[in-house]
């Protein structure tokens, strides 16, 4: 019997602004103008406009104050409260872009102290991307971009240990489904070296979705 095609389903990770939600828009856009308007969606973690993504949204203003442990089981929940709908779209043959995921979620907390395992472990199970393209910049290079600075972890000491984390976690991740791209040209060289590595995803998947970080 032949296997049923899902969507795709595609992470951008990144430090603050690498130029992830840039990207993210005009990969949409790329795979909308290939196979319809109905075909691709973008999403970004963390979503700021759930009742939970309301206080992360607040904390990352400095409008309140939240232990490590409990900032960083919000963003988890953040994304359990999306699992439902991520999988219906991708069952829907939807395939997904999205802005950020439990990569961000390992890499901060971790920067701030938190242990590596314990940071993992609310996350384990969530649907693990088909691919996590890592625009990597150093935090020098983001410093000088457009709005820096107005948010909680956006300070070169924090950014300079999230980017030895994510590296850490991009080793860890087998098969080919993290790729790593020079985030520093422009934009347009940017847009196709991403391409080059979504291309194959461009018609969907048709192996079933794993449980990240599960064995
Ligand atoms: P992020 O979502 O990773 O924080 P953004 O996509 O919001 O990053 O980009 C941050 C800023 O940098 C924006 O002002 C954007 O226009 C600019 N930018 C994005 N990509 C590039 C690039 N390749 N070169 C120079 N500036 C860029
Ligand atoms: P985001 O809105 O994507 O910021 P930007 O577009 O500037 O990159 O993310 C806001 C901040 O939240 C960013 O500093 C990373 C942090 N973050 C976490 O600490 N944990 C998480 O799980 C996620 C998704 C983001
Ligand atoms: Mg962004």
């Amino acid at each position: 019997m032949a296997s049923q095609r899902r969507g795709a389903f595609i992470v951008l990770e990144g430090l603050d602004r690498s130029g992830k939600s840039t990207q993210a828009a005009a990969l949409v856009s790329r795979l909308k103008t290939i196979n319809g308007e109905n075909s691709a969606k973008l999403m970004k973690f963390p979503d700021r406009t759930t009742t939970i993504g309301k206080m992360i949204d607040a904390y990352l203003r400095s409008q309140n104050e939240l232990d490590d442990h409990t900032i960083h089981l919000l963003f988890s929940a953040n994304r359990w409260e999306l699992v439902s709908a991520i999988n219906a779209d991708l069952a829907a043959g939807i395939t997904i872009v999205c802005d950020r995921y439990a990569f961000s979620g390992c890499a901060f907390s971790a920067a701030k102290g938190l242990p590596y395992d314990w940071c993992i472990a609310p996350d384990k199970g969530l649907p693990e991307p088909d691919l996590t393209v890592f625009l990597d910049l150093t935090p020098a290079v983001a410093k000088l971009r457009g709005g820096y600075g107005e948010e909680r972890y956006e300070k070169e000491e924090l950014q300079r240990k999230v980017r030895v984390l994510f590296h850490s976690i991009g080793k860890q991740m087998k098969g080919g489904k993290w790729q790593e791209i020079d985030a520093s040209s422009s934009i347009e060289e940017v847009e196709k070296a991403i391409w080059k590595h979504v291309e194959p995803f461009s018609d969907g998947c048709t192996s079933s979705i794993n449980g990240l970080w599960i064995e």
